[in-house]
């Protein structure tokens, strides 16, 4: 019998990736979405590239009874859950926001799976839950802190799973934390897709690449790092995706709950990313050295042997991927209107 997946969030940029690897996995998918962070035509691309049709509830976490209906319109025999607020700078501003949809959703799913009897969940986690150090690289037994609302919230979902679990053994959960999402799919029907101005650096490169930005700002050349600007653990979206699916079939499988990092084990600085897509984009890409941003750290990097152990789990995707995909979704992106 195939089983059904419900992807909260699923419109979104590592859910829509997610919904594709999940596709090709045999599984059949509902994308839970209210769209506040997906444009309106994702699914349409998504069965450009699936070739079948695209299940979608249109539904907010924090509306029990659309909740509830889709459990009892659909068989789901898990859930992968995406739909969160994730932007650090923002949930310094609106934390109410945050600890709402991120922690009072979380719980309303949780409600609603229970009712349903299911008990698998998928949850993406970050490696803001991680306290700020320089032991590198960081592996999953790493002190913890947060620094932001929105880091607090990914703790405070660890904490409630973990919580959960304790208290009823049919609970299993996969919780990934991620390092930095970054590139997009192959087909470049889907991509990074952020609204306004983007606060992460591929994005905002992207953006320079195509002409809607002067130049990248590098928050800071003064850090102790090889070329002093900062350094990151960057994962292809479609490596995060496939770590998903791994997670998922253990849970199915009866292996039981993991916390694992999603990453590559490899740091690359902002002037590495930079020269990297000025090479994918055929151009140099103009930069001005800025102040540090409040917050950023010079450098943090994954330990990824556990999700290998545990999964069987390794990116294979590097930054020349990365930035040639993403170059590939923009170029694209700019001819697909913006409904
Ligand atoms: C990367 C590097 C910046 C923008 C954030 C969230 C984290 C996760 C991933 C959700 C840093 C530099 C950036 C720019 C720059 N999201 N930079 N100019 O801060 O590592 O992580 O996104 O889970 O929770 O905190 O990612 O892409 O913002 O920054 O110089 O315009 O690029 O200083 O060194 P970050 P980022």
């Amino acid at each position: 019998m195939t089983q059904t997946i419900l992807l909260t969030g699923g419109a979104g940029y590592i859910g829509s990736h997610t919904y594709v690897a999940l596709i090709k996995s045999g599984y059949n998918v509902v994308i839970y979405d209210n769209f506040s962070n997906a444009r309106a035509d994702v699914p349409a691309r998504l069965e450009l590239i699936t070739g079948a049709p695209v299940t979608v509830w249109r539904g907010d976490l924090l509306d029990g009874h659309s909740l509830n209906a889709v459990f009892a319109a659909h068989k789901i025999d898990a859930v992968i859950h995406f739909a969160a607020k994730k932007a650090v700078g923002e949930s310094v501003r609106l934390p109410i926001d945050y600890f709402q949809t991120n922690i009072t959703g979380l719980l309303a799913l949780l409600e609603a799976m229970n009712t349903a009897g299911v008990h698998n969940l998928v949850y993406s986690s970050s490696a803001t839950v991680y306290a700020e150090t320089e032991t590198l690289p960081i592996d999953e037994d790493a002190p913890l802190g947060f620094a932001s609302p929105y880091a607090f919230t990914k703790l405070a979902g660890e904490q409630i799973m973990a919580q959960v679990a304790a208290s009823n053994p049919a609970w299993a959960f996969g919780i990934l934390r991620y390092f930095n999402p970054a590139g997009a799919h192959e087909s470049g029907l889907i991509g990074e897709d952020p609204n306004g101005i983007p606060n992460n650096l591929l994005p905002y490169i992207a953006k320079v690449a195509t002409g809607d930005l002067p130049a990248l700002n590098i928050f800071g050349n003064d850090y102790p790092t090889p070329d002093g600007t900062g350094m990151r653990d960057y994962i292809h979206v479609e490596d995060l995706a496939q770590g998903h699916v791994l997670s998922l079939a253990a849970l199915l499988a009866g292996k039981g709950g993991h916390l694992l990092n999603l990453g590559t084990g490899i740091g690359f600085s902002v002037m590495d990313m930079l020269q990297t897509y000025s090479r994918a984009c055929g151009r140099d890409l103009p930069y001005v050295i800025a102040p540090r941003r409040d917050g950023d750290l010079a450098a943090y990097w994954a330990d990824p042997a556990r999700a290998q152990a545990v999964l069987g789990f390794t990116a294979t995707r590097g930054l020349e991927d990365i930035c040639t995909s993403s170059w590939n979704w923009v170029k694209r992106r700019g001819n697909m209107g913006t409904s």
